[in-house]
């Protein structure tokens, strides 16, 4: 039998969640909620499943969609984005950027991003034959400059990537930082892809600023954002792209070949989820917050750092005070004998040096953070197991 190889690897986010539940660890690997939906968000679904909305709906997204998009994104992006020339509605912010990568970049192109970077970005440049070049910022500020860019630029870049809120740090870019971006971007003539998956997920006294929203970005920039985390509903599958108008074109047709249309009701339902009040925003935040609180704690207690988050639900931590052993052993150990799951940093770097970092996440339900808690107030770790994660 012909066998194509294909330089693609499983998910190791997917693999600890696996292995935790195998082995009966709290999961704090994968960033989604393990409740249900809230009841409002079940109401919105089950309001559109009783609508006519049952066939497929037009390529780029339900009309309804993409029409209080373009209103949110006027509202809290400061996007003037129109519905009709402006946005494709994907299966999830995983296919709207395969298929940026796939329709705007040419095989061996570079794309730069930040690391520690979400996996994924890796994954699909290898499936897209692109080259993720990762630009590597440093603890505590993991701050950058111009010249850090410039540094970074090869012949063959035509992008640069960012996740703000940044998956895994938590790091919220400031308006002079992503100015920096943009000036870098507008000088070498590149895309600017921003994945803003988190948007409405920040600590007390941050604030969210889209790159596209600044001044000469529009023209260059592809926004990435999914419904899925804002409103706990990841199984929906609803994420748009907002694009000028000649590459949102070319963006809908390569989509159309992928998957047609996301989920024609739950397109309805997200549209509806658009118009919730601040109240259910702040809500979100406030409860997130609080649950980062009791896993702080309770990572301090066991003798671990972290990075300060100012958005996402992700705590980059340092666990160098309770042992010397690399992240994805460490990571591991850490499962069997302590009973809880995290991600470990080496996943979010390209491969090659030992790391040293672990990354876990407070989107899970109060019950859970605080079954991880007292796991890790009676966590004792001692001499390291001898197999690996992958
Ligand atoms: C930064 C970032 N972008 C995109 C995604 C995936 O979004 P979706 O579930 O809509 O494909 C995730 C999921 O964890 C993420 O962290």
């Amino acid at each position: 039998m012909r066998n194509k190889q294909i330089a693609m690897r499983e998910s190791i986010i997917r693999q600890m969640t696996i292995l935790a539940r195998e082995h009966g660890a709290v999961n704090l690997a994968q960033g989604f909620s393990d409740e249900d939906a809230a009841p409002e968000l079940k109401q919105l679904a089950m309001d559109a499943i009783a609508e006519d909305c049952h066939q497929y709906t037009d390529v780029k997204g339900a009309p309804l969609l993409r029409q209080a998009l373009a209103e949110k994104l006027r509202r809290y992006n400061g996007i003037p984005a129109d519905p009709d020339k402006h946005i494709v509605v994907t299966c999830g912010a995983t296919e709207g950027m395969m298929i940026a990568f796939e329709t705007l970049l040419e095989p061996g192109d570079t794309v730069l991003t930040f690391a520690p970077m979400y996996e994924n970005y890796v994954l699909q440049s290898v499936a897209t034959q692109l080259n993720v070049k990762s630009i590597e910022l440093e603890a505590p500020e993991f701050a950058f400059t111009m010249e850090t860019l410039e540094r970074a630029r090869d012949a063959q870049t035509q992008a640069i990537l960012l996740s703000n809120p940044w998956n895994p740090i938590g790091k919220v870019f400031t308006r002079e930082e992503l100015q920096t971006i943009l000036d870098f971007a507008i000088k070498h003539d590149l895309f600017i892809f921003r994945d803003e998956t988190y948007e409405y997920l920040l600590a007390p006294g941050f604030q969210h600023v889209s790159i596209g929203a600044l001044p000469g970005a529009m023209e260059r920039t592809v926004t990435i954002i999914s419904a899925g985390k804002t409103y706990s509903v990841t199984g929906w599958r609803v994420a748009y792209l907002v694009a000028p108008e000649p590459f949102a074109a070319r963006l809908n047709v390569m989509h159309d070949f992928h998957t047609v249309t996301a989920p024609h009701p739950f397109q309805i339902a997200v549209a509806h989820a658009t118009r919730l009040p601040d109240s259910y925003y702040q809500g979100l935040r406030d409860e997130y917050w609080h649950r980062k609180q009791i896993l702080c704690d309770a990572l301090a207690g066991a003798g671990f750092t972290w990075y300060e988050p100012g958005g996402a639900y992700f705590l980059w931590c340092d666990y160098s005070k309770l042992s010397d052993q690399p992240d994805v052993g460490f990571a591991r150990q850490l499962l069997l004998e302590g009973g809880v799951a995290g991600v470990p940093g080496s996943v979010f770097y390209e491969p090659g040096k030992p790391r040293y970092s672990i990354r876990f996440t407070y989107s899970k339900s109060r019950r859970t953070i605080e079954a991880a808690a007292e796991r890790l107030a009676k966590l004792r770790m001692g001499a390291a197991p001898a197999t690996a994660v992958s």
